[in-house]
């Protein structure tokens, strides 16, 4: 509502003044009574011409990004039991598979690994012959269109499971500023491995500001980094941890990623994240939270991603399998809700399927 030079109130995008609007004469229905039937808002509906022509969101493929994971050996694709269609695949499978990839007309993969050992500090991550070093190597010389991100994060590498260096004491917290260093030593082993995106999952505080710098350091001043800036504790990350081996051995994440109630503290922590130099801010996971991202689209000129995750694809599958819910269907459904909440940057283990039906 906004008022002109007469003081006469507008409702914005109707051009009706306030006295028709919020006349104490006319109350609600005689008001939308008065609108019907010059207004009928299925006239543009019908034909599918003036449909298509009147949508206002549209998913590209383009903005889709594969999240991939890569085990060691040569000749493996091992299905993911809660991720039907999704596999752990060796660094030959993987390399044929990106290049399906990037033929399908998607610009990105985001690389995970599962190492062959882990430790206590999870020093497979930063490692020189480290899985998704290895991995970036290959699919950048194979694919050199192909946009690689690497997620950084030490739970697939620890032996405990959790995102970062443990205290010694009985109570076992995870460590915020020890960790921060193994994470920038992460994240430059990885540039320097050819990715070309940074993205940090941890949820370590200060963790985007110790990583610019470290990138800067080591001249990769042109590598963005894509922060999970609002990375909730969430139960639909289930599918992904057997499928990474990443579940924590006790205790959980609530100590670190963010609490699903809180809707003002995803905004704060996207703030800090673009202060400390972050290029692109994500939402995770996508379908509950579109709340949050259309908040921070309101809020922050930043480009803006959203992860629809692990549990999220598991949920609509099952549904898809047991003939419950129309898999297809729902996928870019989904998907466009995603985008019309103010995504620009789209995460999805759909995005084969999805790049394929958007042809
Ligand atoms: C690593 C990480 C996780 C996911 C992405 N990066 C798991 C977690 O935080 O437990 C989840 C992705 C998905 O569920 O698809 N920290």
């Amino acid at each position: 509502m906004y008022a002109d030079e007469n003081g006469y109130k507008y409702c914005p995008g109707l051009g009706i003044p306030d006295f028709w609007q919020n006349g104490s004469e006319l109350n609600f229905s005689s008001r939308f009574a008065a609108m019907f039937p010059v207004h009928r808002m299925r006239r543009l509906r019908q034909p599918p011409t003036l449909r298509a022509m009147t949508r206002e969101t549209h998913v590209r493929r383009e903005q889709l990004i594969y999240p991939m994971f890569a085990v060691p050996g040569r000749g493996v694709a091992q299905p993911i039991a809660a991720m039907p269609g999704q596999y752990r695949r060796s660094v030959d499978e993987l390399v044929k598979e990106c290049r399906k990839i990037h033929d399908l007309g998607i610009s990105a993969v985001l690389l995970f690994g599962i190492p062959e050992h882990k430790d206590e500090t999870g020093s497979g991550a930063w490692a020189e012959d480290g899985i998704v070093q290895t991995a970036l190597r290959a699919v950048k010389k194979a694919v050199p269109d192909l946009a690689l991100i690497a997620d950084v994060c030490l739970c697939e590498y620890t032996a405990h499971g959790h995102c970062g260096v443990l205290s010694p004491e009985a109570d076992a917290r995870v460590l915020n500023d020890p960790t921060l260093e193994l994470l920038a030593r992460t994240s430059v082993s990885l540039a320097a491995a050819g990715a070309d995106v940074i993205a940090p999952s941890d949820m370590m505080d200060g963790r985007v500001a110790a990583i610019r710098r470290a990138l800067d350091a080591h001249q990769f001043t042109d590598t963005p980094i894509l922060a999970y800036a609002a990375k909730f504790a969430s139960g639909f990350y289930g599918p992904f941890r057997e499928a990474a081996g990443s579940a924590p051995q006790r205790g959980d994440r609530a100590g670190y990623q963010m609490d699903p109630a809180n809707a003002r503290e995803a905004l704060r922590e996207m703030e800090l994240d673009w202060q400390e130099g972050a290029d692109v801010l994500m939402v995770k996971p996508a379908l509950p939270y579109l709340d949050i991202l259309r908040a921070a689209r309101r809020r922050l000129a930043a480009p803006l991603a959203a992860y629809q995750v692990s549990g999220e694809y598991a949920m609509l599958e099952a549904a898809a399998q047991k003939g419950w819910l129309d898999g297809p269907r729902l996928m870019l459904e989904t998907l466009t809700c995603i985008a019309r909440a103010g995504a620009d940057w789209i995460i999805t283990y759909y995005a084969p399927q999805a790049a394929t039906l958007l042809r």
